[in-house]
């Protein structure tokens, strides 16, 4: 299980040298134009290192005129690393101007909460009914500015979408925000980035960047209730989830169920993930992270529940219908 876990952790795109917006072109041009330097830099170093170990064998005749040119070589040195370093930081502000200046109004505000271990999604609107909430995995539009609004629940998580932007903090009692405008579609991973306990590691966040039409049928979805179940198995199984622990923490647009302790599970079968990141959507899956959790992500918040074989599958058939 381990093993899955740690290859399925693997997929999506996550990494600073692919980055797909302006953002993270920026600083990994930033980064590159550090790395050749320092490379050149220890070059020099070694070869100056190399040359000053020859020269030690040269006749005492030399050695005024020698330490003449040594003080020269020091003081080059020392003006060069100062102007590379000058430099470096007039780029440096300049890459994180470019990087944190707000994209202004036609950019699309999504609010991302950080909890122990999971990441809670709002596109809020005008209308607090028509608010869409979900969990773990964001869509956004490919060629449109998206601001991630960053607030914690409980302690400070930072988001690290490596493809897109740098990494930003979110603060318990503070607002915090994130930009980008993703530039090709795909399926990119952010990663919570400050150790926030236990199962910081299983506490990532897929981005779906995709064509605006598509974004907006998804968002319209997203925004929608949950249907009434129709066939009998589903209906038993609404009946399970209302009937049990799951609406202590979980909440289902157009049922009972509104707590908001755990992820909104209105379109939990349209996610691609479960357990924030962690493994696959699949029935097989699910049902035993419902069973047992803590086998899954030991510590977590969700207790293990002790469901009979047939309301299992009733409730596993039931969470497939929420799409
Ligand atoms: Cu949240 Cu680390």
């Amino acid at each position: 299980m381990t093993f899955a876990i740690a290859a399925f952790q693997a997929q999506g795109a996550h990494s600073v040298h692919d980055p797909v917006s302006r953002q993270a072109l920026r600083i990994h041009q930033l980064g590159e134009a550090m790395y050749v330097t320092a490379a050149v830099v220890f070059v020099l170093v070694v070869a100056a290192l190399l040359w000053s170990a020859l020269r030690r064998h040269r006749m005492p005749a030399d050695q005024q005129r020698s330490n003449r040119s040594i003080s020269t070589a020091v003081l080059l040195a020392t003006a060069a690393t100062t102007v590379v370093l000058f430099v470096f930081l007039i780029l440096d502000l300049s890459v994180g101007r470019a990087i944190t200046t707000n994209p202004g109004k036609g950019a699309i505000q999504i609010r991302v909460t950080g909890h122990q271990w999971w990441w809670e999604v709002q596109y809020r609107d005008s209308l607090p009914q028509n608010w869409a909430t979900t969990a773990n995995e964001i869509h956004v539009p490919v060629g449109r500015p998206v601001v991630l609004e960053l607030r914690s629940a409980d302690v400070i998580h930072s988001l690290w979408p490596p493809n897109l932007n740098g990494k930003r903090d979110l603060i318990p009692g503070d607002e915090n925000s994130l930009w980008f405008q993703a530039d090709s579609p795909g399926v990119y991973r952010a990663q919570c980035a400050e150790f926030c306990g236990h199962q910081h590691a299983k506490m990532s966040l897929l981005i779906v960047a995709e064509a605006p039409e598509s974004f907006s049928a998804w968002l319209s979805r997203q925004r929608d209730t949950a249907l009434t179940p129709t066939d009998s198995v589903a209906r038993r199984g609404q009946e399970v989830f209302l009937g049990s622990t799951c609406v202590m923490c979980h909440a289902i647009a157009g049922t009972p169920a509104g707590s908001r302790i755990g992820p909104d599970l209105t379109h939990l079968a349209s996610r691609r993930t479960i357990a924030a990141g962690t493994l696959p959507n699949t029935r097989g899956n699910l049902a035993g992270w419902i069973i047992n959790p803590q086998a899954i992500k030991p510590g977590v918040r969700m207790p293990p529940n002790r469901l009979g074989s047939d309301d299992l599958q009733a409730l596993l058939t039931y969470l497939e219908t929420l799409e």
